[in-house]
């Protein structure tokens, strides 16, 4: 069937579009039906049984994949590379998820997991599935007042954690952290269980701290416990508008059954290929498509601990796709402009033998022209960009490679994938001309894998994405649809901005530089960066009779947010101004500080209070260096 079949039969049948997706899902009870119109925005699969551990460990070892490779481990940082069997994978989880069921975690009972890229952690992840627990993943790069926010959040049983992760040049110590996160958090986790790693083993709490290894030795295997389709697999926060994070909820079945369908589809894996997204746990493609996806299709998965450069090389991710023989491999642009930075000629490509590598799949930003052209004359594959967030869980337009590659055009993530209407939206809800600008919007129902609600927040997910827009969801990106059906994302309607494929909130930023006791008012702004995408720029109007030099408070406003929400934010530059600009009614102007910034023509708002003030704002930036600086990404 070709892309514009495919999609005019969910269009004719989504019922039975989805009730025959969901074949590929192994049933406890098979659902009755595929939607359920409950909740806020719908259901899918509410009422069958299944597990998700089941589905992506078990049911491998039973159909006699067990010796198959499931997970492979490469770590170039720390030098190390391991492979982990189907059958082993299931005698681990099983042995993890008793020993936590032991401690008295059952299902329903939330888990926080705050791991570095190590096979644990997906076998963590695993392990709360197999019981029917909620896992929430929390990334890292994120420091521990993040982390505190969560616990208050998610009010978890347990927390499972490194000892450590390992960076280029440092070891980023997550106990401390973890420590300092749960003084803080309201909400206290019954026990922490802690995989000591060799680079920096960590004194433990007696009577709340386990030792990984002796949690786990002995515990009797725990089977996979059944549960309802829409029973939460997991919570995901991500970035809103404020500092308070979104927890989007994700339901077992649907989850499942899309992940089943897009790796299919998307990106064209069958159980036995071998499957890399190069990202993290702690993000959605990690959740998607390093863990359940390919999994629950019986490929194999590639738990990568490195940098697309410095560790060694430029030549890191040849090496893995040579080595491990994958054949579709996702990563991010901006992993894809380091490497070029390192070796704009591609000659480390061509030292690999690439042979099995078939797709890159490019997301988590605007894939600029320029990087895809790069990568396709290089690697001489098609590279694919698609577009797709948290909340959605898996891609919403894409190329659908598994179904037809169809004729790639720069600067667009393809056409919208079955499940999905998308639709570009003006001001007053009205659909636009082909070609037109305006907000894109999904109309209701989502499909099956996308999120249902918030944790503990029904209101605000109402309020966030289906308020604006009634009978849509409100996506938060800006774009166009041309006359081929193709669609163009441009920018972010809201406060968040993306920084080397991470997604962050100026908002939390403004919250963390309001703290310092000289600033009377800020903004942050993302400025377009050349290998981040973009970069945050603080602006600061500080209290009259401060006697602080601007540099000092700068310089603390820089450490303030990398203390409070980690250095993920790669909050590194801020300046000084005598005033913001803003309408008459208050609102500051961040959009047209962005496009001055960004060295862009721009028109002066006509709701302006004083215009002289962007005069001033633009001094002040040139000065810094704007429109784009050295673009190393270090600000
Ligand atoms: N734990 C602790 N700290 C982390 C971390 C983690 N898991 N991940 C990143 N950090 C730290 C980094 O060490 C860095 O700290 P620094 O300020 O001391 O240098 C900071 O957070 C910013 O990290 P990063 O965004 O990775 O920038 P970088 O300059 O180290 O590397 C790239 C630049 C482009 C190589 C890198 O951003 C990259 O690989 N991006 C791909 C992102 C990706 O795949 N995203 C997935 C979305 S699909
Ligand atoms: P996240 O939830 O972290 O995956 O971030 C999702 C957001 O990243 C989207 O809403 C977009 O703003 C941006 N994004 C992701 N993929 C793309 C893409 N292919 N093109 C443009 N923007 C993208």
């Amino acid at each position: 069937m070709s892309y514009r079949d495919t999609y005019a039969a969910w269009q004719a049948d989504p019922e039975g579009f989805w009730m025959d997706a969901a074949r590929r899902i192994d049933w406890d009870r098979p659902p009755s039906r595929a939607f359920f119109d409950q909740g806020p925005a719908g259901e899918w699969f509410a009422d069958g049984m299944l597990n998700a551990c089941w589905n992506a460990v078990d049911r491998h070892v039973e159909s006699g994949r067990g010796d198959q490779v499931a997970i492979i481990h490469d770590s170039p940082i720390t030098g190390t590379t391991g492979r982990i069997t189907y059958a082993d994978l299931r005698d681990r989880v099983a042995g993890l998820a008793g020993a936590l069921r032991a401690q008295g975690i059952e299902k329903g009972d939330r888990v926080i997991i705050y791991m570095p890229m190590v096979p644990e952690a997906l076998e963590a992840m695993l392990a709360c599935a197999r019981l029917g627990a909620i896992h929430s993943v929390v990334f890292g790069g994120f420091a521990a007042h993040e982390l505190a926010v969560r616990i208050d959040d998610a009010t978890p049983k347990a927390v499972l954690a490194a000892s450590c992760g390992v960076e280029p040049g440092r070891t980023v110590s997550y106990k401390p952290l973890l420590d300092r996160a749960i003084d803080e958090a309201a909400h206290k986790p019954d026990f922490c269980v802690i995989l000591q790693r060799d680079q920096d083993p960590a004194p433990m709490i007696p009577g709340r701290d386990l030792d990984w290894h002796d949690f786990r030795h002995g515990a009797e295997p725990a089977d996979c416990v059944p549960v309802e389709g829409n029973h939460p697999a997991y919570v995901l926060y991500t970035s809103g508008t404020t500092g308070q994070p979104k927890g989007v909820v994700r339901h077992t079945g649907g989850h499942m059954v899309a992940l089943a369908w897009s790796m299919k589809h998307v990106y064209d894996i069958d159980a036995g290929d071998v499957f890399w997204a190069a990202s993290d746990v702690g993000w959605v493609v990690g959740h998607s498509y390093i863990c359940y996806g390919p999994l629950t299709v019986g490929a194999t998965t590639i738990v990568f601990e490195g940098k697309p450069v410095g560790t060694p090389d430029a030549a890191a991710y040849w090496r893995v796709i040579q080595n491990h023989r994958v054949k579709s491999f996702f990563s991010a642009p901006t992993a894809i402009r380091a490497i070029r930075r390192e070796d704009p000629e591609g000659k480390l490509i061509g030292d690999h033998d690439l042979g099995r590598f078939k797709t890159l799949y490019l997301a988590g930003e605007r894939a600029d022209p320029d990087t895809i052209r790069w990568a396709e004359e290089k690697l001489g594959v098609p590279v694919i960009d698609h577009w797709w967030q948290t909340e959605t869980g898996w891609p919403i337009v894409s190329n659908p490679v598994g179904i037809e590659l169809l004729p790639v055009k720069h600067g667009s993530p393809s056409v919208v994938l079955p499940g999905y209407d998308v639709w570009i939206l003006d001001e007053a809800g009205h659909p636009v001309a082909p070609g037109t600008l305006g907000a894109v919007a999904i109309k209701l129902p989502l499909p099956p894998g996308t999120l249902p609600t918030l944790w503990n927040a029904e209101d605000r997910f109402n309020k966030a994405y289906l308020s604006h827009f009634p009978g849509y969801y409100e996506t938060g990106d800006a774009g166009y649809i041309d006359a081929d059906g193709y669609l163009y994302v441009m920018a972010r309607t809201d406060d968040v901005i993306n920084v080397a494929g991470h997604r962050l909130s100026t908002g939390a930023m403004e919250e963390v530089l309001s703290a310092h006791p000289a600033v009377a008012e800020c903004a942050v702004i993302g400025v377009a960066d050349r290998l981040k995408g973009q970069l945050p720029l603080g602006l600061l109007c500080l209290k009259k009779g401060t006697n602080a030099p601007d540099a000092q408070v700068v310089r603390e406003v820089v450490g303030m947010v990398r203390d409070r929400i980690g250095p993920v934010a790669a909050f590194k530059t801020a300046c000084v101004v005598d005033r913001l600009p803003k309408t008459r009614s208050g609102k500051i102007l961040r959009a047209t500080m962005v496009k001055i910034a960004d060295g862009e023509a721009f028109k002066t708002p006509a709701t302006i209070d004083d215009p002289a003030v962007l005069t001033e704002i633009a001094a002040v930036l040139r000065m810094m260096g704007y429109p784009q600086r050295a673009g190393d990404g270090k600000g």
